[in-house]
């Protein structure tokens, strides 16, 4: 049975295709046809826990984090739910066929990636890192991770590097397209925040912005973010959720991702502040809004996915036929995985709309 599930699949598979041919698609529909497929963008000051979120949403370390501007390039991830048993692996773009079942060596390529291309300065560059996991512990979604936004240069960096970085996230998150976690430490002055600045820039009514309130654990003794929490302080479209990352000691003593899971779960239900709130808050409460809130999406633009698709699938067969000695025989292949995408897309669509119980799949 045509499931919402299998056609989030087939859009990531089909992102990832589109990502796969790079250049080559400039000819066709296939540049739009990806700005209408959704995606998570991460957006926040440095350090207030934009990579540290990310890990907690795939439930995997392998991001390189810590104090200071560690996520230089932007990476682009594409989570693929596989079936149930699996080995869990990650490959990246710029190495194909090579399966990483060492999550830690998946930080090391994108340490080494980011340094090829940026020198071991504190540079960034705006060439985004591709990486694809492929786990039965994973909801389909593609997330993006972002250097944070600042307000000065240190050293080593140009003076232009707080107006390069602020044009680098906002090429991502002006985007409609684009769901924002706008990522807050809740130990810093909100009415600061530089994610909630931009992405009401960005998103004035809200509709694609989910506020992540950070290191909810680093907050003043006697304090508490209640009122941001509740949606009174700062309201937005969507309820605030609030998170408990690990620490940079955490890091060090290497805590896992499931004694870490256990701690936030704890400190929810613990809190006398936050217990009330303890089933709306957590890493893992976050990834269930996304996958729903990406579902209706989805659902929302199926019509118009499928004519970008249907028109695509013209453009693609027509290039195909043109298809010969003159283009790459890489670039033929990969505009034929679209095809086959995109054909697959349309029949689950069709079966979807067909065979699909009124109000839902489940
Ligand atoms: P990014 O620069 O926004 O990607 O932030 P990182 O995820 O790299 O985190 C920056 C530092 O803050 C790291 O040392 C993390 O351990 C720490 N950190 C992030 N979130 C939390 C949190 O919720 N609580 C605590 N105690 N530390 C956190
Ligand atoms: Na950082
Ligand atoms: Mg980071």
């Amino acid at each position: 049975m045509a499931t919402m599930e299998s056609l989030i699949v087939t859009v990531n598979r089909i992102q990832r295709a589109c990502t796969v041919l790079g250049d080559h698609g400039g000819d066709t529909n296939l540049p739009t046809l990806w700005e209408a497929l959704p995606s998570v963008v991460v957006v926040g000051g440095q350090s207030s826990g934009k990579s540290s979120v990310l890990e907690s949403i795939v439930g995997r370390d392998f991001l390189p984090r810590g104090s200071g501007i560690v996520t230089r390039r932007p990476l682009v991830l594409q989570l693929h739910k596989t079936e149930r048993g699996l080995q869990e692996y990650g490959e990246f773009l710029h190495l194909p066929k090579k399966k990483f079942t060492d999550f830690s060596m998946v930080r090391k390529e994108i340490q080494d990636e980011t340094d090829r291309m940026t020198g071991k300065s504190k540079q960034i560059s705006p060439v985004p890192i591709h990486l694809s996991i492929y786990s039965p512990n994973v909801v389909n979604l593609t997330l993006i991770d972002l250097p944070g936004l600042t307000k000065v240069a240190v050293e080593g960096q140009p003076e232009s590097i707080v107006q390069d970085i602020e044009s680098m996230v906002r090429s991502y998150v002006e985007k409609p397209n684009c769901i924002i976690l706008a990522i807050t430490p809740a130990n810093q002055d909100i009415a600061t925040s530089d994610a909630i600045k931009l992405s009401r820039e960005v998103d004035p009514t809200g509709e694609r912005t989910f506020g992540v309130l950070t290191k909810l654990d680093l907050m003043d003794k006697g304090t508490n973010a209640i009122d941001v929490l509740e949606g009174r302080a700062y309201p937005l479209q969507h309820p605030w959720v609030g998170i408990v990352n690990r620490s940079q000691a955490d890091i060090k003593k290497n805590v896992d991702m499931i004694a870490s899971r256990w701690k936030e779960r704890e400190f929810f239900a613990s809190s006398p502040d936050y217990g009330h709130l303890a089933s709306k808050m957590g890493s893992e409460y976050l990834a269930k809004v996304l996958s729903k809130h990406l579902e209706s999406v989805i659902r929302a633009r199926l019509p118009g996915i499928t004519s970008l698709i249907n028109k695509s699938l013209e453009e693609l067969e027509a290039e195909l036929s043109h298809l010969g000695r003159s283009v790459a025989v890489d670039a033929g292949a990969q505009l034929y995985t679209i095809l086959e995408l995109c054909r697959a897309f349309d029949r689950i669509f069709k079966e979807h709309l067909d065979g699909g119980r009124p109000g839902g799949d489940r």
